[in-house]
């Protein structure tokens, strides 16, 4: 039989963080390996498997389209991305009326930062520090954190980075800045959540400025916190959303949705994609917006709220913090945050890191309180085995935080 591990280490470029597992397949919240061992998934494949693992509605709405048109240029009307682009704007509301699909979360973001050059002539932007907006040029320069950053500055046009959650540094927000992009919820650097109506005053100073606010929903969006949107409770008028991860049911997908204000100045042909938009990405789409109804948002809103109260009764002193919103929860330990991971894995229960001391839980929106259970008592026994190291001071966006 081939050693597809050993296979893997020769052809694959070497740039993930390597959990020694080889996955077969997956079926609702478990995935399984070449052994038959199943594991509990706590992390949805980085939040993209927001429906679990071979969802009928999602397996049958993809493999219909498969077989009639997978692929189809955006010159082309398709009906499959037309309704897509609709149901997709209905759900977001907040006068978002325009969608440009892309392929990736950074592909979103880099049109997402190229509109809001063409809507404002303007190139400076405001980011914040510990922000991630994924790893292409333009995305990364909005991000933050010299692990992925050093090799390859200078970067694009003029970033400026001030601190989240803090009103104050939002006088960086001036009549030079094309947009300020932001993350509703950190994801990335450790789930850092603002203060209550912070996301509205960036909103304000925004509109004050004839600046374009970019909300990065790639990680918080399509229902993670328990909203559609985790922002729309604070911008009542959105500029520009960006979605991916979990948006088509797992088929690669990114999207920028906008105001008709911003729309009206994109002129045709400046940027477009082979991909974007293609017929089973949009099939993929329509089917989750069918599933993930306001009822699964409510499971979601609630089942994160247990999670976080029993994670926050855990009476261990590696826990530091317990913060989060819905299913998107991290726990800032005071130890190696990758050995509490491995340790997890050896229970069969998998997270992700979120930064170097933070475990990051991204559930399936379909998990239940048993499934619950058994995270929680593989956790309380990870943190339980002898041996952690203590982390004396936690640098964000380090290598281990990669998605
Ligand atoms: C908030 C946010 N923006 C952008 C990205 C980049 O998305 P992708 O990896 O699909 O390019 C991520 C990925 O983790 C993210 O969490």
């Amino acid at each position: 039989m081939i050693d597809v591990q050993r296979l893997e280490a020769l052809r694959l470029l070497n740039v993930y963080p390597r959990r020694g597992l080889v996955i077969r397949r997956g079926e609702g919240v478990f995935l399984e390996d070449d052994r038959g061992e199943r594991y509990l998934d706590m992390m949805s494949n980085y939040g993209v498997s927001i429906l679990g693992h071979n969802h009928p509605a999602v397996t049958a709405a993809l493999s219909e389209q498969l077989r009639t048109l997978p692929s189809l240029h955006g010159g082309f009307t398709c009906d499959v991305r037309a309704e897509a682009a609709s149901a997709l704007a209905a759900r977001c509301g907040g006068g978002l009326t325009k969608v440009f699909f892309a392929n990736s979360g950074a592909e979103a973001n880099e049109a997402a930062l190229k509109f809001a050059v063409l809507a404002t002539g303007r190139k400076k932007f405001v980011a914040f520090r510990n922000g991630f907006h994924g790893k292409t040029l333009g995305a990364l320069s909005a991000t933050d954190g010299a692990a992925y950053r050093a090799p390859f500055e200078p970067l694009l046009w003029d970033f400026v980075f001030i601190e989240y959650g803090n009103p104050f540094g939002l006088a960086a927000i001036d009549d030079q800045t094309a947009g300020v992009i932001i993350e509703p919820i950190q994801g990335e650097s450790g789930v850092r959540v603002p203060p209550p109506l912070f996301l509205a005053e960036v909103g304000k100073a925004c509109s004050a400025a004839g600046a374009v606010l970019i909300v990065d929903e790639i990680q918080t969006g399509i229902g993670r916190t328990g909203r559609f949107l985790a922002s729309s409770d604070e911008i009542p008028a959105f500029d520009i959303v960006t979605l991916g991860k979990g948006l088509a049911g797992g088929i690669p997908a990114g999207a920028v949705l906008m105001s008709e204000k911003i729309a009206r100045a994109i002129p045709r042909k400046i940027h477009t994609s082979t991909f974007g938009g293609n017929p089973l990405a949009a099939a993929g789409i329509l089917a989750v917006l069918s599933v993930v109804s306001e009822e699964m948002l409510s499971h979601v809103e609630r089942l994160g709220r247990i999670f976080l109260e029993r994670l926050r009764n855990i009476d261990a002193d590696a826990i530091l913090e317990v913060r989060g919103k819905g299913m998107m929860i991290g726990v800032e330990v005071g130890a190696d945050g990758d050995e509490i991971l491995r340790r997890l894995q050896k229970e069969r229960v998998l997270a992700i890191p979120a930064g170097p001391g933070v475990v990051r839980f991204l559930p399936p929106y379909i998990i239940d309180e048993n499934h619950l259970e058994i995270a929680l008592s593989a956790f309380r026994a990870a943190l339980s085995e002898r041996g952690l190291r203590p982390t004396a001071s936690i640098p964000v966006n380090g290598p281990c935080a990669a998605s």
